[in-house]
């Protein structure tokens, strides 16, 4: 069975500006696209064509316009509504229907991965059709995220959501590929002392069946965090500097369309006139000419 691909996009992103300009965070610009292009980038480097976005009931609209239902890059988009933000593991108690017994990647519409060799490494994690994968990336501040508790001999012990001491210095990152099992060890999880669903009691599921493989992202991989001012512009500054000084984009579905054959030039074009002069629209009509 294909694996579905899942966005989260729901939550109150009340860190930064969504409350007082009614845009939806995971919809605001890291530099040139909205932010929720690359996490969307990253399933279709995947291989993923079904995906499910899951958002809040008043944002959904906000996200139908811009992503429409997926066929300008040879997708298919479904939109499912999450009424409350109660956890990450709820996810797949609300995608129940859509992923169908499927396998699935989740993928967290704040969560930016850059990395030359990254469909390699989301190729290993997409083979492996029973159990789970997530990403261990190695960060200065573990505390703020889930981590990873190895073994001596590297093997995970366990994964604890923002510990006060963090046992390693490896976050999971908000990218997480389940097999299909996934909703119904989810709807055995209980809720923390904070009421949510956690998704790390979820991978503790598959942990205490020996069913979780921690894949680490190395040094050469970039994973960016966008909850703060700080780090939204951060991750704007990094997407152009590499942009700018390379020439060729980070996290375009519009090129990984084309690339990938699922779209042809036709579509190609009419995606480079509808962004027209701007930066993005020329580079689209570049490809054009090869
Ligand atoms: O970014 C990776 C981290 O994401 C992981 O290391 C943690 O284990 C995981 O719990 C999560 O931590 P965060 O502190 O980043 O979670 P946050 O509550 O900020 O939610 C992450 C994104 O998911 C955010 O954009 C809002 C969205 N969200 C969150 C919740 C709880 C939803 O769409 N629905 C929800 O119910």
């Amino acid at each position: 069975m294909a694996r579905k691909g899942i966005i989260l996009a729901g939550g109150s992103g009340t860190r930064l500006y969504p409350v007082t300009t009614g845009v939806s965070k995971q919809l605001l610009p890291i530099y040139d696209k909205p932010m929720i292009y690359y996490p969307l980038s990253v399933l279709m480097l995947s291989g993923i064509r079904e995906i499910a976005v899951i958002t809040t009931p008043t944002d959904q609209d906000q996200f139908k316009r811009t992503l429409g239902d997926g066929s300008q890059w040879g997708l298919s988009l479904t939109y499912i509504e999450q009424p409350s933000p109660d956890g990450l593991a709820q996810a797949y108690l609300l995608a129940r229907d859509f992923l169908n017994g499927a396998p699935s990647a989740m993928v967290l519409g704040d969560n930016i991965f850059f990395g030359h060799g990254l469909p390699s490494v989301l190729a290993v994690a997409d083979a492996k059709t029973d159990g789970g994968t997530v990403f261990g990336y190695r960060v200065t501040d573990p505390e703020r995220y889930g981590v990873v508790d190895f073994e001596q001999d590297g093997s995970v012990r366990a994964i604890v959501e923002k510990p006060e001491i963090a046992p390693s210095q490896y976050a999971v990152t908000g990218l997480y590929y389940l097999d299909g099992t996934a909703p119904d060890r989810a709807a055995a999880v209980a809720p923390s002392p904070r009421g949510e669903l956690e998704i790390t009691s979820l991978l503790e599921s598959y942990l205490a069946d020996g069913a979780l493989t921690v894949e680490r992202m190395g040094r050469g991989y970039a994973w960016l965090d966008t909850g703060t001012h700080e780090s939204l512009l951060d991750a704007g500054n990094f997407v152009r500097t590499l942009t700018q000084r390379q020439g060729l984009q980070v996290g375009s579905p519009d090129e990984i369309a084309f690339e990938l054959g699922w779209i042809g030039e036709a579509e190609l074009s009419a995606r480079a006139d509808l962004f027209g002069k701007s930066g993005y629209g020329r580079y689209l009509a570049s490809l054009l000419k090869g």
